[in-house]
């Protein structure tokens, strides 16, 4: 079965002005102005709220999507600094990244709230992509399976995936922003496991159908090896994003 490739830029918290961002994505442009990315490879970048409309703008004459970080789970009321699924629809927003790494840890975010998220996304026609990952601890503990297991089970509790809805990305924490990249192997051995827990909680059809992405350190010379896995469908990148030349070879290198 053939997956169209996904590369999933997240800016994060980056970068601290409109001009800069603009700066950025206009590089990246220019750099990918003569790759054919939309004939092989999908690619979307994921911007802090403030920066959507903006970085749309700019896009608008390219196949690019636009994704948001987070959302939060009501659609509207008194949630005082929140974001809405809706709102973003009405932006014109794609995706959502949920579940990250840095949301759940650094912001207490549950798989339970992670799957009252992707609810709200789905019912309001935007892309969830779903993080999963272990950290070092649960690593060196031995409960990498389980704690991933545990992860997509709860996270998607009740949630209807048909193959195409729901993205899932793998994202060891260990990985992030370290340096350290899971060999390809270790990463399509995981991505290999969320696609068997796919097939047993929906169906096989749709687990062959369903993105997923490895995350964690990704750059222009790791990507050729773990788009050769069998599993990986794709690649969510942090910090090799932020450099336009970088981020530009690496989709090349796809
Ligand atoms: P880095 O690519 O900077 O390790 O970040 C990965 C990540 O968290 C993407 O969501």
């Amino acid at each position: 079965m053939s997956r169209k490739k996904l590369i999933a830029a997240n800016w994060k918290l980056n970068p601290s002005s409109r001009e800069e961002a603009i700066d950025l994505i206009e590089n990246i442009k220019i750099g990918l102005k003569n790759i054919d990315v939309e004939e092989n490879i999908n690619l979307t970048f994921c911007l802090p709220f403030i920066y959507l409309e903006l970085i749309k703008n700019s896009l608008k004459d390219t196949p690019f999507k636009i994704g948001a970080q987070n959302c939060y789970f009501e659609e509207k009321g008194a949630f005082t600094g929140e974001i809405s699924a809706l709102m973003l629809k009405n932006l014109g927003i794609d995706y959502v990244i949920l579940g990250h790494s840095e949301r759940r840890s650094l912001f207490n975010e549950s798989s339970e709230i992670i799957n009252k998220k992707i609810s709200v996304a789905l019912k309001n026609n935007l892309l969830p992509i779903l993080c999963v990952g272990e950290t070092l601890k649960e690593k060196e503990m031995g409960i990498t399976e389980e704690i991933i297991l545990s992860q997509l089970e709860e996270s998607l509790a009740y949630i209807n995936c048909n193959g195409e809805n729901v993205i899932i990305a793998y994202e060891p924490v260990w990985a992030i922003g370290t340096g350290k990249t899971c060999s390809s192997e270790d990463a399509n051995t995981i991505c290999k496991l969320i696609r068997s827990k796919l097939a047993d909680l929906y169906n096989s059809s749709i687990a062959e159908k369903t993105l997923i992405l490895y995350g964690g350190s990704v750059k222009s010379s790791t990507i050729k090896e773990q788009m050769k896995q069998t599993d990986i469908d794709g690649a969510l990148v942090g910090g090799a994003s932020l450099i336009a030349d970088e981020f530009v070879q690496l989709v090349n290198n796809c």
